[in-house]
């Protein structure tokens, strides 16, 4: 949706095929943390007015550790106000809205949708709606769905490399209608596993605790959640946690994954169809922002200049980005989980860096420039 309102700006027609109804995603819950690169889109497109009412600022962030909590200055550290608390939702919301206001194309509930001849100069998409095949012949075709989606399988296999970690554990995640035990993020390292005080605003918090991948929602009742949160949390932060019953309570599983290249012929990979990252840092809606960023560049070149040189460095550029952003996950997942694996050495050494983060402000410096997002990499000549 950001890449159908970026093409819009740039004057290129584009029609978006969406698998579910409008109502399915904006009620689909997803993280609520905007790095910057996300919240400047959305003003540039002229859609961030609700969020800069509803969102809240955070310049800081906070590492919970054997009862001990330390913060990281963001803001100083970078510059950067920091991070924005606004829901996935929200910004669908958002995104939605606009483009009904500009009447962008978006096929809702589009079955089968499926890709041909990327690799030749006249690719076309095929897809179902209400019982009726449709077909369109374009002159590129962007996937932007998902993991799961199947643009990435029009890559042939010779030329597409994938680089995989399924993660030993999920994250067990609610939503309740109370204040946050805190106003700003808490990550927690407890021997019983990870936990994470998180909100969606000042009345509605989001909470995680990391789990066994076997777990079922059905063995989770709101008070044994709470009651492991707060254990995990410490009995300080436990003292400001406000139970409520929870109105989304689901398990996400954890994983890297990068697909390279995220081009091939006339195809273009975005966000999840290319790249997956643990939640832990909250980036992936922002690395499928900054992909498109450099897509809508590069596409209005191609179209305008007819110059290939944007989308011939595409995959590189946008990769650039996504590597770091895999590494800042798995390295902030490995630093605050309990691994099965975990033995006396790995423990040791988790204790040693979050000593080093706690009191070094070299490292305070490098992990604020990362968590509140790195820049856009500079284009190569080429
Ligand atoms: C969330 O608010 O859902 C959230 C925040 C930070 C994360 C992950 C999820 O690292």
């Amino acid at each position: 949706m950001f890449l159908a309102h970026l093409l819009r700006q740039a004057g290129i027609d584009a029609v978006v095929l969406e698998r579910r109804d409008r109502a399915y995603i904006e009620d689909r819950v997803r993280a609520g943390l905007l790095e910057q690169i996300t919240v400047e889109l959305m003003t540039r497109l002229g859609l961030g007015a609700r969020m800069a009412r509803e969102g809240l600022v955070h310049g800081g962030v906070n590492l919970a550790h054997e009862g001990q909590m330390f913060r990281i200055d963001m803001a100083a550290a970078t510059g950067s106000p920091g991070m924005m608390i606004y829901g996935q939702q929200e910004v669908m919301k958002d995104l939605f809205d606009g483009a009904e206001a500009l009447g962008l194309n978006i096929v809702f509930d589009a079955e089968a949708v499926q890709p041909h001849d990327v690799g030749a100069d006249q690719p076309s998409v095929t897809w179902r709606k209400d019982g009726v095949e449709h077909r369109l012949d374009c002159e590129v075709v962007v996937g932007c769905d998902g993991y799961h989606g199947v643009s990435r399988g029009c890559i042939p296999d010779t030329v597409l490399q994938t680089f995989e970690r399924a993660y030993p554990f999920g994250w067990l995640g609610i939503l309740a209608e109370v204040p946050p035990p805190n106003h700003e993020l808490i990550y927690c390292n407890h021997e019983r596993g990870f936990a994470l005080a998180t909100m969606r605003s000042a009345t509605r918090s989001r909470a995680y605790v990391q789990c066994g991948l076997d777990e079922r929602i059905e063995d989770w009742p709101d008070e044994r959640f709470w009651d492991e949160f707060e254990l995990r949390l410490g009995p300080e932060i436990a003292a400001k946690v406000v139970r409520g019953p929870s109105f989304e309570k689901s398990i996400a599983p954890l994983r890297s994954f990068v697909a390279e290249p995220m081009r091939h012929g006339r195809l273009f990979l975005a966000g999840d169809a290319a790249h997956i990252v643990p939640p832990t840092g909250a980036k992936g809606l922002n690395l499928a922002v900054s992909d498109v960023i450099v897509l809508a560049e590069a596409l209005g070149e191609f179209f305008h200049e007819r110059s290939t040189a944007g989308i011939d460095s595409y995959s590189a550029r946008a990769l650039a980005r996504v590597w770091k952003a895999e590494r800042f996950s798995w390295w902030f997942t490995g630093l605050t989980h309990r691994f099965p694996e975990t033995g006396g050495l790995e423990r040791r050494l988790q204790v040693a860096e979050l000593e080093y983060l706690r009191t070094s402000q070299a490292a305070q410096t490098a992990f604020a420039e990362n968590y509140v997002g790195l820049p856009l990499a500079q284009r190569r000549a080429v």
